[in-house]
């Protein structure tokens, strides 16, 4: 039985921001001991974005709103809510939800920050989706952005080629709103979050972390000699953990809005590895042709990942109104998890 008999909350507009600059695998081949060759076959990666000096998080997730405030045809005073998540903020505090509360002229609504990194967009997802079925809120902005270029170790081959910078974001309203007698049809095929489900497993903390800055390791010179500001990463063990938790995730998401496979229109995965969707896909048994894919230009940009995507292909007439969309996504924490909305 479907938790949801129908949704509660929908997408009003989606809206995204990449930084200018792109670095490609014949950069990187300049700066470690890396080639084209090995990346595009191990990651899917050709291209990542880096943003110039002086643009910080906040004007990115900034950017994304703006965009996505003005598909939903929804202004920023009318904003009830703010959710970012993000591992790369403007500071350690506040939260960088503020300064885009500031930037967009939004009111005093209440605004936070989500640490779930890769996941983060999902867990901001969930929780925006839970204030909306009780009714407390009625117009919530969801925003996923990370600035990884400062805090990569631009020596480390084994970290500095998967990650990019950039933002999305996507506000949220009731769904009956434009649902029940609207362009979406009856109440079966009504637009909205069908379900949502978000897990996290700290005993995988150490294979992906910045370990530097916390109460645990305040920054010193020390610390900043050990290198422990920048990402460190056991990709295997992440690579292993995604698969099998995406999976379940997935599986999890699907039995909660009472489908099968057979009811998704499109795969919004997370953009870590191109092997992990592929994997992921085939063990869910969806068709090749229902995954939507823009690692080889973006690269991971962790909790970003999934509303560029979602909001790239919406504009680009790929994802339609009423398509059914499943998103999944993992990172570090570990936390991980997955939704389904039809758009
Ligand atoms: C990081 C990742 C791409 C590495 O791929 P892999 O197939 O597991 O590669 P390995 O780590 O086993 O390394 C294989 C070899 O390539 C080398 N290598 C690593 N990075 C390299 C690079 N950028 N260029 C060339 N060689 C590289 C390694 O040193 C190793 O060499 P060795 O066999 O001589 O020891 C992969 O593990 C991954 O994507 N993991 C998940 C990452 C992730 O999702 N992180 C974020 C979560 S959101």
């Amino acid at each position: 039985m479907p938790i949801h008999a129908s949704p509660r909350s929908r997408i009003l507009g989606t809206g995204h921001s990449l930084p200018a600059i792109v670095r490609t695998n014949g950069d990187l081949e300049k700066m470690v001991d890396t080639s084209d060759a090995w990346i595009t076959e191990r990651t899917g990666i050709r291209e990542r974005r880096i943003a110039p000096e002086g643009t910080i998080t906040s004007d990115m997730a900034t950017a994304a709103a703006k965009a996505a405030l003005d598909m939903a045809g929804v202004a920023a005073a009318e904003l009830d809510m703010i959710i970012v998540g993000t591992v790369t903020p403007d500071m350690q505090m506040p939260a960088t939800a503020v300064f885009v509360q500031q930037k967009l002229g939004a009111g005093t609504c209440p605004s936070f920050d989500i640490s779930a990194a890769c996941a983060g967009f999902l867990y901001g997802l969930s929780i925006a989706d839970q204030f909306i079925a009780t009714g407390q809120r009625k117009r919530v902005l969801v925003v996923g952005v990370e600035l990884l270029s400062r805090f990569i170790d631009w020596t480390d081959r084994t970290t500095c080629v998967l990650f990019g910078d950039g933002a999305g974001a996507a506000v949220l309203g009731p769904a009956d709103a434009h649902g029940e007698d609207g362009a979406h049809g009856a109440p079966e095929k009504r637009s909205g979050v069908l379900s949502t489900s978000i897990l996290a497993d700290g005993s995988l903390a150490p294979s992906l972390w910045i370990r530097g800055g916390g109460s645990a390791s305040p920054a010193t010179h020390a610390t900043v000699d050990q290198k422990l500001h920048y990402v460190q990463m056991k990709g295997q063990d992440i690579f292993k953990s995604a698969v099998r938790n995406l999976y379940s995730a997935s599986r999890d998401a699907l039995d909660r809005a009472g489908m099968t496979t057979a009811d998704i229109d499109w795969v919004c995965a997370h953009q870590a590895n191109k092997r992990i969707i592929d994997q992921v896909v085939t063990r869910l048994e969806v068709a090749p042709e229902k995954i939507l894919m823009n690692i080889d230009r973006v690269g991971n940009t962790s909790s970003a990942s999934i509303p560029i995507l979602l909001d790239q292909s919406l504009r680009a007439g790929k994802v339609r109104p009423g398509d059914t969309v499943l998103m999944c996504a993992l990172g570090a924490g570990i936390s991980w998890g997955s939704a389904i909305v039809r758009m």
